[in-house]
């Protein structure tokens, strides 16, 4: 399975910065992230973000969130995509900090056409800090 780049046509990766919607900040005060920055969700309950995923066809595939948690706290995420969920309060754990990044993975299918991929926190710390995501 392929993955697909929103804006620099390299190979699988959507970045955080790429993201279409952000209710949050593009921060870069921490180390280890890929790009040019990442995304500092909001510390709020439904803070998200969205990103445009393009698929030829209908096809199942992996997404990859990339993230840091540097506190002692989960901070869990509802995950959709097209408006239908898959993961209700996905448990991103502590990393060893904010400058050490894991990577969560889930199932996900996808349509032809224009896919809308969201992340949004469910509590009120608000999400992990979000390097990238990718399709593959
Ligand atoms: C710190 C950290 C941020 C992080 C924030 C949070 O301020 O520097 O990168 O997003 O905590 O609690 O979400």
């Amino acid at each position: 399975m392929r993955g697909y780049q929103l804006v620099s046509g390299s190979s699988g990766v959507y970045q955080a910065e790429e993201a279409r919607i952000v209710q949050g900040t593009i921060d870069t005060n921490h180390t280890g992230f890929s790009g040019s920055g990442f995304l500092n969700l909001a510390n709020s309950t439904g803070s998200y973000a969205e990103w445009t995923v393009p698929a030829g066809a209908a096809s199942t595939a992996v997404l990859d969130l990339t993230y840091a948690n540097g506190t002692g706290t989960d901070r869990p995420m509802d995950v959709t995509v097209n408006g239908a969920r898959v993961a209700t309060g996905r448990v991103f754990a502590p990393t060893a900090g904010w400058d050490t990044w894991s990577t969560a993975s889930l199932p996900i299918s996808l349509k032809a056409g224009a896919n809308t991929v969201r992340v949004s926190s469910t509590t009120a710390d608000g999400g992990p800090n979000l390097d990238r995501i990718t399709v593959r």
